[in-house]
């Protein structure tokens, strides 16, 4: 038996493709269904009742296209709509958060008190309020102290393409005092624009801080809970369609960079 429904990833825009990219490395076989709500991106600032409105459209959406499994691949969707859905869905379904924070514990365990502080969570301002990352790593180790840190402008600056210069570093020097000073050993790049920024992070950061991000955590838990039925046999690879609601010149040269290739194939569809 092979299942060749397609397994769904979503977020508010592009920046999830970094996940897709991680998904397709891990599970091959697998045909991956991507939607970006990019008419309605950034989702970072809005409320959570409007963040839990357009991702449950979003889920409807995919279902309704087959999807066999569902991965909620933005930050701030997943601190806000998911618990709102998880029972609803009827397919399995992971959002990024509690991988991004195993991933921090893992690397704070790695470092065997070797340097005290907190794990610092860097998010959209939704996200931050939500406290999603601090619950989700209290649940994984109780004793640690988490600090979030909203940096909003992270991401248009991802999406400019001004990751690496005098004005990324200027914001990263500002919204990273607080955490520096911290002397934070572990930091989640909790916003799927983020990682663009990494080596201008790590600079602000400084060496005694190791970043983390979500995606191969994200695509190994997905992995570890797809049943065996739910699989697609090789050898051929699987197919991937990237769906977006907006498909301006931008989004695709935006899109270009999450996925690391040209984004060629982009399919405008509505959200009813
Ligand atoms: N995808 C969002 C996240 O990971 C960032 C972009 C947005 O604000 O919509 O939080």
């Amino acid at each position: 038996m092979s299942d060749s429904r397609p397994i769904a990833l979503f977020d508010s825009g592009v920046g999830g493709l970094t996940v897709l990219n991680a998904v397709a490395r891990r599970l091959p076989h697998e045909n991956l269904l991507y939607l970006g709500d990019t008419a309605r991106l950034p989702y970072g600032t809005k409320s959570p009742l409007t963040v839990q409105r357009y991702a449950i459209k979003a889920v409807s959406f995919l279902l309704e296209r087959d999807a066999k499994a569902l991965v909620i691949a933005c930050n701030t969707a997943t601190a806000l709509a998911l618990p709102a859905i998880r029972d609803q869905v009827g397919v399995p379904l992971l959002g990024v958060i509690e991988p991004g924070a195993r991933a921090a514990v893992e690397a704070l365990g790695r470092l065997k008190g070797r340097r005290e502080g907190p794990i610092a969570v860097l998010a959209t301002e939704a996200t931050v309020a939500s406290n999603a990352y601090g619950l989700a790593i209290s649940a994984l180790a109780p004793s640690v102290p988490v600090m979030n840190v909203a940096c909003p402008l992270f991401v248009p600056l991802a999406e400019e393409g001004w990751t690496e210069n005098e004005v990324a570093a200027a914001a990263a020097e500002r919204y990273l005092e607080a955490v520096r000073r911290a002397g934070a050993p572990v930091a989640v790049l909790g916003c799927t624009h983020y990682p663009l920024l990494k080596r201008t992070i790590a600079h602000s950061l400084g060496p005694q801080t190791v970043l983390v991000d979500s995606a191969d955590s994200t695509a190994a838990a997905l992995d570890r809970m797809l049943p065996e039925k739910l699989r697609r046999l090789g050898p051929a690879a699987g197919e991937t369609r990237l769906l977006v609601t907006d498909a301006s010149e931008r989004i695709r040269k935006v899109a270009g960079r999450f996925l690391g290739r040209e984004a060629t194939s982009l399919e405008l569809v509505d959200l009813p």
